[in-house]
């Protein structure tokens, strides 16, 4: 009897899931501190109320900046908050100023330069100042395994892989939150003034037992936003949304330009993960791996969309959109658009291999990483030029 109502049971969950499904509603969450789950970008759109950019802006940066970098083009930055009236003031000769940052929990990943490389293109472009702030605080507040010591160590080595991107010294300036707090601390003050507890409950899911510092904290980050008497852009995945969606309702409140806001997709993890996660068994690729690494974990992990075996891939082809090595090339790897394409067409049409598919990736990221590594290394000596001294 038991069994039976246990069967009855796994059905009806299982019709459950077939109708989310259908409908599209299948679940997932993507906060500043938990992405799981399929995410559906056309669902956070609608669910956060940002824009999708269109094609006609594309062609308004492109016509400023002159070309129009992948990332871009490709639709890995999809969303946005407000960059028709950034690039509108930029015209009338109001320029801008970027910031963007990293929360320093672990080693820096392939998929956390996302953002950084669109920030360097944007810097390089439309010479801006960055910002780029290093939350030490935050990691320590949210992560209950993290010392400040832990965090401010991680800070200083992914600072490294942030130099390594190869922005320019001279115009972009580090703020490591418990060093630099003296500069954020008025800001993050006019912000809290008119915040309350019942708006960050409502964004973040915070309770009652949740730690005073985390309630605080989204003014720390919204407080590099008014670094400048300048239009703010700030190009970030789209994870990070809610803290600007509150700093762009307070802004008024204090006679401040908001902040306007571009989004990217995640990087998939190696497993196939929607973000990829440091803490699933082989689904990052870090920035300091080695070559032999990254041919291990690419040829061990890295989900396929190809068929079970070589006749029936020829005959049926494979599926490029979940394949996770085509994925990295689109997002990070191949910015040739003809090479990317044929690549495509060859894997979906059954001529290209799984295992050759994988061999491409890997040598493209092995010359990545090997660039970037030298980079880094070099890096350790101009760390000292970036930090904000006040
Ligand atoms: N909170 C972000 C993280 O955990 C780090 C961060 C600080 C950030 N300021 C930012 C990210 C501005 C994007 C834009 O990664």
């Amino acid at each position: 009897m038991q069994q039976k109502l246990r069967k009855a049971f796994k059905q009806q969950l299982l019709y459950k899931k077939i109708k989310m499904e259908k409908a599209g509603k299948e679940k997932f969450k993507v906060t500043p501190w938990e992405v799981s789950g399929k995410v559906d970008y056309n669902r956070l759109i609608k669910e956060f109320g940002t824009e999708r950019i269109s094609e006609n802006m594309l062609k308004g940066i492109e016509k400023l900046a002159g070309d129009l970098h992948f990332l871009l083009r490709r639709k890995i930055f999809f969303s946005h908050r407000d960059l028709n009236w950034l690039f509108k003031e930029y015209e009338k000769g109001n320029k801008f100023f970027l910031y963007t940052g990293r929360g320093p929990s672990g080693k820096t990943h392939i998929g956390h330069l996302v953002p950084w490389i669109l920030t360097k293109w944007f810097q390089d472009k439309f010479n801006c100042n960055l910002y780029f702030q290093f939350t030490d605080d935050e990691k320590f507040l949210f992560n209950p395994e993290l010392s400040l010591k832990d965090t401010k160590k991680l800070a200083y080595e992914n600072a490294l892989d942030v130099i390594a991107i190869g922005f320019d010294a001279k115009r972009t300036k580090f703020i490591m939150d418990t060093e630099n707090i003296k500069k954020l601390y008025p800001l993050a003050l006019k912000v809290a003034k008119k915040l309350t507890f019942s708006t960050v409950k409502a964004v973040f899911g915070f309770t009652n037992e949740t730690n005073v510092g985390s309630i605080f904290f989204t003014t720390i980050q919204s407080a590099p936003c008014f670094f400048e008497d300048k239009p703010c852009l700030i190009p970030l995945a789209i994870d990070q949304d809610a803290h600007f969606r509150i700093t762009r309702d307070i802004a008024p409140k204090l006679g401040l330009r908001k902040p306007a806001l571009v989004h990217s997709i995640f990087l998939p993890g190696l497993t196939g993960s929607a973000k990829m996660s440091s803490s699933i068994p082989g689904d990052a690729l870090f920035t300091t791996d080695t070559p032999k690494q990254v041919e291990k974990k690419v040829k061990k992990y890295a989900f396929s969309g190809g068929q079970p075996t070589v006749a029936e891939h020829r005959k049926k082809g494979g599926n490029p959109d979940i394949d996770i090595s085509y994925q990295w090339l689109k997002i990070l790897f191949e910015p040739d658009d003809k090479k990317l394409q044929k690549i495509y067409n060859d894997y979906k049409s059954g001529k290209l291999l799984t295992s050759e598919l994988k061999e491409i990736l890997i040598e493209k990221v092995k010359a990545f990483l090997k660039k970037h590594q030298v980079a880094r290394e070099k890096a350790k000596k101009q760390l000292d030029k970036f930090i904000l001294k006040d």
